[in-house]
């Protein structure tokens, strides 16, 4: 790949599938409607400063902006420049602006506490154990005290089926084992989070809310 095309990271970026990927997500079911339920449970109010991180195409960012409205700030942020470009005319086409830039997960450009809230869409199993740890410190410091986080990805499975496809197909990923062991709470709490919850289980992947403390 060409280095232009994404910052340097040891996560697991997906720049070639850019131009593919909505209509990959659609096709598993997994596009608009997920991404607006995912914007809802993330409890984005008018006027929240809001980001996601590892955006990919953006969809879930143009979500959380028509909850926050004019007087919200949403941004996105992704390792692949083409992925960004990509979020970038997702929103120009649906007319939101969203701030989508070039950003890694472990040096989050932004200052100490200021979102109010931030979310993660399946990329936190991209990420070796140790990344994951860093990203997690990063989103605690640019959380406000007070402000939450929601996090999808895999999770451990429960059911027969999500036993069967995690083992054979996702275990042999080192990036995605410390997700099947359900380490991810954990992995929160070491970080400062309060509150972590599993809010719900869907298949393959769970959703988990986490807050840091008020001052
Ligand atoms: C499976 S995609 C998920 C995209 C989107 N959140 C969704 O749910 O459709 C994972 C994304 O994480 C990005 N990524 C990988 N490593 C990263 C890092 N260190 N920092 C920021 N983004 C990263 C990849 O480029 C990719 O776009």
């Amino acid at each position: 790949m060409n280095e232009q095309d994404k910052l340097k990271t040891e996560g697991i970026t997906l720049g070639p599938l850019a131009k593919c990927y909505d209509l990959l997500n659609s096709t598993i079911g997994h596009r608009d409607r997920f991404f607006r339920e995912i914007a809802e449970l993330a409890g984005v109010k008018e006027g929240d400063r809001v980001l996601d991180v590892g955006c990919g195409t953006g969809i879930l960012g143009i979500w959380e902006k028509e909850k926050a409205g004019d007087k919200g700030y949403v941004a996105g942020i992704d390792a692949s420049r083409r992925m960004i470009d990509q979020a970038r005319k997702n929103a120009t086409k649906r007319g939101v602006e969203v701030d989508f830039k070039s950003g890694l997960i472990e040096d989050i450009p932004y200052d100490d506490n200021y979102f109010d809230v931030v979310t993660s869409s399946m990329m936190v199993h991209h990420l070796p154990l140790s990344l994951k740890k860093k990203g997690f410190q990063e989103i605690f410091r640019v959380l406000r005290p007070g402000g939450h986080l929601l996090l999808v990805d895999f999770g451990r499975p429960g059911s027969l089926f999500g036993k069967l496809f995690g083992y054979l197909l996702l275990s042999w990923i080192e990036s995605t084992r410390a997700n099947l062991k359900g380490m991810l709470p954990g992995l929160l709490e070491e970080a400062g989070f309060k509150e972590v919850k599993v809010l719900k289980k869907i298949p393959l992947r769970e959703i988990i809310s986490a807050q840091k403390p008020p001052a």
